[in-house]
């Protein structure tokens, strides 16, 4: 069977979170593509040779979740050809036996656009940024700072900038418990499997 589950959405909307929990629920292979991005960040050198010869244990780096290696990332996103070099290898694994669920910033408008589910997982900027310093501490208003910064980067970009696909459900996850939204985004998969 071929099902891909496409969850994008501005930086710590909880996308990961849902992402592993529906792949957990139906067996689905689950591919965080900012850990990509952010891969070829954190390795320097030419980002466009670095994302070409990109090698499974580049994603193992322990030190991928810093607020850095976030921003990093995101400044190697914007380059057309890194893009590019990615591109292949999250298609393959969309179209993957077995289902699939990927999660990022372009997998329902560019990587995927036939994915059979398409969410878009967003929450306030400030309840985003709150999520984040939980999780790496620090000054909360710098974290709150660079989700801004991020999320405009991503959305002004030329290629695959951060959009909502026509066809995806907006999840709002505000307002909601970790639990409600999974339950939320599961319910629409298992709908769509039918
Ligand atoms: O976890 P968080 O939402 O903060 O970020 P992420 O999904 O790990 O993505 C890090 C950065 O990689 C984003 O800010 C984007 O610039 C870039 N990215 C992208 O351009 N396209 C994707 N499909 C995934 C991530």
């Amino acid at each position: 069977m071929i099902f891909t589950v496409a969850i994008d959405g501005p930086a710590a909307a909880g996308k990961g979170t849902i992402s592993r929990a529906v792949a957990e629920r139906f067996g689905f292979g689950h591919l965080d593509t900012g850990l990509l991005y952010r891969a070829v960040g954190a390795k320097g050198g030419d980002p466009v040779a670095v994302a070409r010869a990109l090698t499974p244990g580049d994603l193992e780096r322990g030190d991928l979740r810093t607020l850095e290696a976030g921003q990093a990332a995101s400044r190697v996103a914007v380059i057309p050809e890194v893009r590019a070099a990615l591109v292949a290898f999250q298609r393959k694994f969309a179209r993957r036996e077995g289902g699939a669920v990927l999660d990022g910033r372009d997998i329902g408008t560019v990587i995927c656009p036939e994915a059979e589910v398409k969410l878009y997982v967003t929450a306030s900027a400030e309840v985003r940024a709150h999520r984040r310093w939980l999780e790496v501490g620090g000054d909360e208003a710098r974290v709150l700072a660079e989700v801004i910064e991020r999320d405009r980067r991503d959305a002004e970009r030329a290629v695959s900038p951060l959009r909502v696909a026509p066809d995806a459900v907006r999840l709002d996850t505000s307002e909601l418990s970790i639990a409600d939204a999974v339950a939320i985004a599961c319910d629409i998969v298992a709908k769509r499997l039918g």
